[in-house]
């Protein structure tokens, strides 16, 4: 496949990067300075040039409690952004994949949400998800959730624990959120492998598998972290999202069902594989 990334310099784009050229493909990764997704004459400069035949949105602007008082800013880029891509890529006949997020939900759910569950966003950045999802669905694109992701490079949710377990003796941690952590080259590997499918559908979810909360992920990273080196954190304390306030509110359970992808011969391994990966790369 010729397949052509935005967001290249985030951990998806670099993920696709490394795991489409391992996997035998040609992957151009643009990042913003070079394909800008809010530009219409940007994108058609890049898909004149590259002539790809898949392109996968892994440009998104992602500040999630920043959102709250940008909006337009998060609009531009995850809404219209995602409908100037759309569209071009329906005129040239290019297969989409829209990478989108478990933030579009509500997290009142009691079962791990389905493609087809009604999206209910309680933020600005999963409002602007959505609608990017809507537009790239009426443009024939589509639509992948992924949910709570890391990366070697990040900066993502591992990072930050590994940082401050290097230095504090007690970690506070959410324990009250429920979710499905990612690994993005797994992510990428799945991404890959659905664009090469001859038919597919119009949505899928995929996480890695094994629910867990922000709790539950951080003593595996603190754990992970110990056998690289000594760490000064010794007890991590579980506490409640009231007690952790952001400027922004996050689903309570955002676990994606995935079987729609595993019919495809796509199944998610557990997060472990790719915590240990990670966790060996930064400390190392
Ligand atoms: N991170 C998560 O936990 C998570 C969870 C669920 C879903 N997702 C979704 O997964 C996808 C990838 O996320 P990620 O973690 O890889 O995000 P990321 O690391 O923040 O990367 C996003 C990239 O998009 C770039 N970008 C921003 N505005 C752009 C524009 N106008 N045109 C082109 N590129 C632009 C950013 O550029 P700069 O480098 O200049 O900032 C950044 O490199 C996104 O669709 C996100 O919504 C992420």
């Amino acid at each position: 496949m010729n397949v052509l990334v935005t967001g290249g310099r985030g951990q998806l784009g670099r993920a696709l990067a490394r795991c489409g050229a391992a996997a035998g493909h040609h992957v151009t990764a643009l990042d913003v300075d070079h394909l800008d997704i809010r530009d219409p004459s940007s994108i058609a400069a890049a898909l004149e040039a590259h002539q790809p035949t898949v392109l996968i949105n892994a440009a998104a602007y992602t500040a999630v409690d920043r959102a709250e008082t940008e909006p337009d800013a998060a609009f531009a880029v995850n809404a219209t952004g995602a409908a100037h891509l759309a569209r071009a890529c329906a005129d040239r006949q290019v297969r989409m994949l829209q990478v989108s997020t478990d933030y579009v939900f509500d997290g009142a759910s009691t079962h791990p949400y389905r493609e087809d569950d009604p999206v209910a966003p309680l933020g600005v950045y999963g409002a602007s998800k959505a609608a990017g999802e809507l537009a790239v669905r009426l443009a024939g694109g589509a639509v992948v959730r992924t949910s709570w992701l890391f990366e070697a490079q990040g900066p993502s949710f591992v990072h930050t624990m590994l940082r401050l377990a290097a230095d504090r003796p007690v970690l506070r941690v959410v324990a009250d959120q429920h979710g499905c952590p990612t690994w993005a080259d797994d992510l990428a590997t799945a991404l890959l492998s659905l664009a090469a499918q001859p038919t597919i559908a119009d949505c899928y979810h995929y996480c890695n598998d094994e629910p867990t909360t922000w709790y539950g992920f951080a003593t595996a990273i603190v754990d992970e972290a110990r056998k690289h080196r000594t760490v000064m954190c010794e007890r991590i304390e579980p506490i409640t999202t009231a007690e952790y306030p952001t400027p922004a509110r996050r689903p309570a359970s955002s676990v994606l069902d995935t079987t729609r992808i595993r019919e495809l011969g796509i199944v998610p391994r557990s997060w472990r594989t790719g915590l240990s990966a990670v966790v060996a790369q930064v400390l190392q």
